[in-house]
């Protein structure tokens, strides 16, 4: 009775926002031209309008992200970088990296002042940005996969940063909670702040036109303008007067790197991961294949508490593999076997179902000595075609306007995502995530990432793109979605909707949405979990292929727009 009771509640909550998604165009997916999903309604006209204008879903999906590096800078831009996870028509994968990577002149020592961590350098300044890999990795997606040229898609984007936008409740939530920092940089101070030095407010119109300018001297004279000409030279410039590392050979140097798709299974769906240096593919991946050693369907339906529980230790077993094994592959060994269906089965046979464990560590997984991932080789952004091309697109600049430093003349604001490396052993970063020697910051290493950009398959057909915004929520979002879509069999909109909750192994605590059920709150604290509540988790979008045509969803948690056409 009191089972079903929360049951009922857990739907209901679940039910209780409401969602804004896509209106189906009667008739199934061959007969929409396409669908796209971002946090602005900009943005997402803009892959809207490429795809109208003949493009596919990977000159959509570009489109919408280089809009949101204008409309949407305090999440991602070309200061920062992005994973870019393609099925094209005829069923091929790709994974386009364009993780920052750290300066030549980086050590891993480099935020230690007497010998521990300053916090704030990897953050906020000269010293916090990693060589910015948005331009090359989108130029390369356009390049080898979409069908419009980067100046198409470029030229709009500038249009928009030139005339100015009206700012959202989010983004004048960041300027605000960000202005102090902002302050300290002439160029920023210049770019994001009134003459007063007040934070714009929702409703402001924001003209950006330096930044336009930066767009559109991309467009005329290509990627090399920004990787070995004016722009490079321009970081260089400020670097080298304000104590930071980055120079033009960085920016010469860099590439966006083609790595292999992550591939694992759940209940009959194929899953597509980004594998490292993001963590996403491999957790994503993981959690699932503990959580198949477990009846969820049954579980939500008889015993909600157990469930969330369950889902809860899972996510604490992964995290504490991240904090130990994972970083850049192409420094670090990170072991195949992370995703080894034993080795899940496994840690899943370490879960009571009853009581919350203590993970003291991390585990073993098999061939940890021999096998490594390396050998093989936050915004994000849903795009879906008729055609079967489909995207999954994350992109960051880290934190809040990244570094706070905007480009003098450039308009660009710089990432931060040095602070994703593990600055010292035991030193959490910002999202409180710990590292080890695998992600320690070395010259050229790319610091290890959660971002997830997931698709799904199932007999080889695309059914959902999804991926997330929200440090290392993100891993958790993208399970809780895929588990609410497949088992659950929830509508997408109630997946993406229903109340987060979230468990890293450190600290050891679930966070929880504010609106999460106070009774399922309460019997997982029973089972023994430390609780801590939050507003909200992170922000999803996602778009699945239904016998309806595409339903496109962005989270109802914050401004955005989904659509199909
Ligand atoms: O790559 C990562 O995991 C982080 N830099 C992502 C940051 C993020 O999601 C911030 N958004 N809320």
């Amino acid at each position: 009775m009191v089972r079903t009771a929360l049951a009922a509640l857990a739907i209901s909550f679940a039910l209780s926002i409401k969602v804004d998604a896509a209106d189906v165009a009667p008739g199934d997916t061959e007969r929409q031209r396409g669908a796209v999903a971002t946090v602005n309604p900009l943005a997402t006209q803009a892959g809207l309008d490429a795809m109208q204008r003949g493009g596919n879903a990977i000159d959509a999906a570009v489109a919408a992200a280089l809009t949101l590096g204008v409309v949407d800078g305090h999440n991602s831009g070309i200061g920062g970088g992005c994973f870019v996870l393609i099925r094209r028509s005829d069923g091929t994968l790709y994974a386009i990296d364009g993780r920052e990577t750290a300066p030549f002149t980086a050590h891993r020592d480099m935020y230690l002042r007497d010998g521990q961590a300053d916090p704030r350098l990897s953050k906020v300044g000269a010293l916090a940005s990693g060589t910015p890999g948005a331009v090359a990795a989108l130029a390369r997606a356009l390049r080898e996969h979409g069908t419009q040229k980067l100046p198409d898609l470029l030229l709009p984007a500038a249009d928009i940063a030139e005339r100015g936008f009206s700012i959202d409740r989010v983004y004048a939530r960041n300027l605000r909670s960000t202005a102090s920092d902002l302050q300290q940089f002439e160029a920023s101070r210049k770019m994001l702040l009134k003459s007063n030095g007040e934070p714009y407010v929702e409703g402001d119109v924001l003209r950006l036109p330096d930044l336009a300018k930066t767009y559109r001297a991309i467009a005329s004279e290509g990627v090399n303008w920004f990787y070995r000409g004016p722009f490079a030279a321009a970081v260089e410039n400020w670097m080298q007067s304000n104590g930071g590392l980055l120079s033009r050979k960085d920016f010469a140097a860099y590439q966006a790197k083609a790595r292999v798709p992550l591939q694992t299974q759940y209940r009959g769906y194929t899953i597509i991961g980004f594998p490292p240096p993001s963590s996403g593919g491999i957790h994503v991946g993981q959690i699932l294949n503990i959580l198949e050693n477990f009846d969820l369907r049954g579980l939500a339906a008889e015993d909600p508490a157990k469930f969330h529980h369950v889902i809860v230790e899972a996510m604490k077993l992964a995290f504490a593999d991240r904090a130990h094994w994972l970083g850049d592959a192409d420094f670090a060994r990170v072991p195949r076997g992370l995703i080894d269906r034993a080795y899940a089965a496994q840690l899943a046979a370490q879960i009571d179902p009853d009581r919350a464990t203590t993970v003291a560590s991390h585990g073993m997984p098999p061939g940890h000595d021999g096998e490594w991932f390396g050998d093989q080789h936050t915004t994000h952004v849903a795009a879906a075609d008729a055609a079967g091309n489909w995207v999954a697109l994350t992109a960051t600049v880290n934190t809040s306007f990244g570094s706070k430093v905007v480009v003098p003349q450039m308009g660009v604001v710089l990432n931060n995502e040095m602070d994703d490396f593990s600055s010292q052993p035991g030193v959490p970063n910002a999202f409180g995530l710990l590292g080890a020697e695998a992600n320690a910051i070395a010259p050229q290493k790319r610091p290890l990432s959660s971002m997830s950009p997931t698709i799904v398959l199932k007999d080889d057909r695309p059914v959902l793109t999804i991926g997330a915004a929200g440090g290392p929520t993100i891993i958790t979002q993208v399970v809780l979605g895929i588990v609410r879509f497949i088992d659950l069999e929830q509508p997408l909109e109630t997946a993406v909707a229903g109340p987060r909750f979230h468990h890293q192994w450190s600290p050891d605590r679930v966070l929880l949405e504010n609106r999460f059920p106070n009774p399922l709150a309460q019997a997982l604290e029973a089972r023994g979990h430390a609780l801590a509540t939050r507003s909200t988790i992170g922000v999803t979008q996602a778009i699945a292929s239904t016998p309806g045509g595409f339903v496109a969803v962005h989270d109802p948690r914050v401004p955005g727009m989904a659509k199909a056409q």
